[in-house]
């Protein structure tokens, strides 16, 4: 118990969010400290409510903070063509149980938690950054107790939101230059990993097949509309996960990011300084590419322990 690394997940489930979640709720190597949702592929409702699903659905015991309906100072965006109305279409979760749910708003349950825990935490972002930003902002103390915050976001080439902006970055880009510039410890999952980051028609045939956790996320990937299953499901948010429990898939290098926040085409753009023309120091652990094969199995294998039959 005390080897497990401590984690806090902020995210905004998502049915990519769901399947990185389910392996880190059955991993024997984290400790899920608190969860806290933010607005991002649906409104906050509607995140909160899935991530309240999960637990329920996996019978864990974890406390779960509300975070911020809105961006720093954007209007909200939001991905329903991608994760269906409510964000995760396709299963019947029935009721949602709101006990695990705090009073207290994510970047309160973020601060007392990170400050009450002895050793120090990761902070898993897995939507946009608003929440971590807000609690960097408002208690710069935490960054001393923060280990690394491990974030999919970016792009180090095209955008799937924007021309070149990816879309956890392309939804609150304001609070994404706080964490950038925050000075703790960042590790970046980037959307080029995620592309190649693939479930194919016989991946998921043999999730399907490997318990009742297997079945419902098949029938999340059945409403998932990221190019189609049979052109393969981008894993996004579960490269994220990769890095924390096998960082071996990745190629990756230290490296200065940083990212647009005005101009004409450009918002939201990652500029992730790979040829260092910028001559600033790194501020960040980029993954630049992932070996394919050991994703698969690895996510296979992790998903295989997600067993509540
Ligand atoms: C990111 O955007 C969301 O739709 C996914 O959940 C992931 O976090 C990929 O760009
Ligand atoms: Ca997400």
């Amino acid at each position: 118990m005390e080897n497990r690394r401590s984690i806090i997940i902020d995210t905004d489930p998502g049915i990519d969010d769901a399947v990185a979640i389910a392996m880190c709720l059955f991993s024997d190597k984290l400790k899920i400290e608190l969860i806290t949702t933010v607005a991002g592929n649906v409104d906050i409702d509607k995140t909160t409510d899935n991530i309240l699903k999960l637990l329920k659905f996996y019978k864990k015991d974890i406390k779960v903070a509300k975070g911020s309906s809105v961006p720093l100072i954007r209007k909200p965006i939001h991905a329903k063509n991608v994760h269906g109305e409510s964000g995760m279409d396709g299963y019947d979760f029935g009721e949602v149980d709101y006990s695990p749910l705090l009073s207290e708003n994510a970047v309160e349950a973020m601060y007392k938690k990170i400050m009450e825990i002895n050793n120090k935490i990761t902070i898993l972002a897995i939507g946009p950054l608003t929440n971590v930003a807000l609690l960097l902002k408002v208690y710069p103390e935490v960054k001393e107790k923060i280990e690394e915050i491990v974030l999919m976001g970016g792009s180090l080439s095209r955008g799937n939101m924007g021309v070149l902006s990816e879309f956890n970055i392309h939804c609150d880009p304001d609070a994404a230059k706080i964490v950038f510039n925050s000075g703790v410890n960042l590790a970046i999952a980037p959307l080029d990993v995620g592309l190649k980051a693939l479930v194919f028609p016989e991946d998921s045939a043999k999730i399907k097949a490997m318990n009742k956790s297997g079945e419902m996320i098949y029938s999340l990937f059945k409403h998932y509309r990221s190019f189609g299953l049979r052109n393969g499901l981008k894993m996004y948010d579960s490269c994220a996960v990769a890095y924390l429990l096998k960082p071996e898939m990745f190629e990756i290098v230290d490296t200065f990011v940083d990212v647009e926040i005005c101009g004409e085409y450009a918002v939201g753009a990652t500029i992730i300084d790979l040829k260092n023309y910028l001559k600033r120091e790194a501020n960040a652990r980029v993954c630049i590419d992932i070996n394919q094969e050991m994703f698969k199995d690895w996510l296979l294998e992790s998903l295989n322990k997600c067993n509540i039959d």
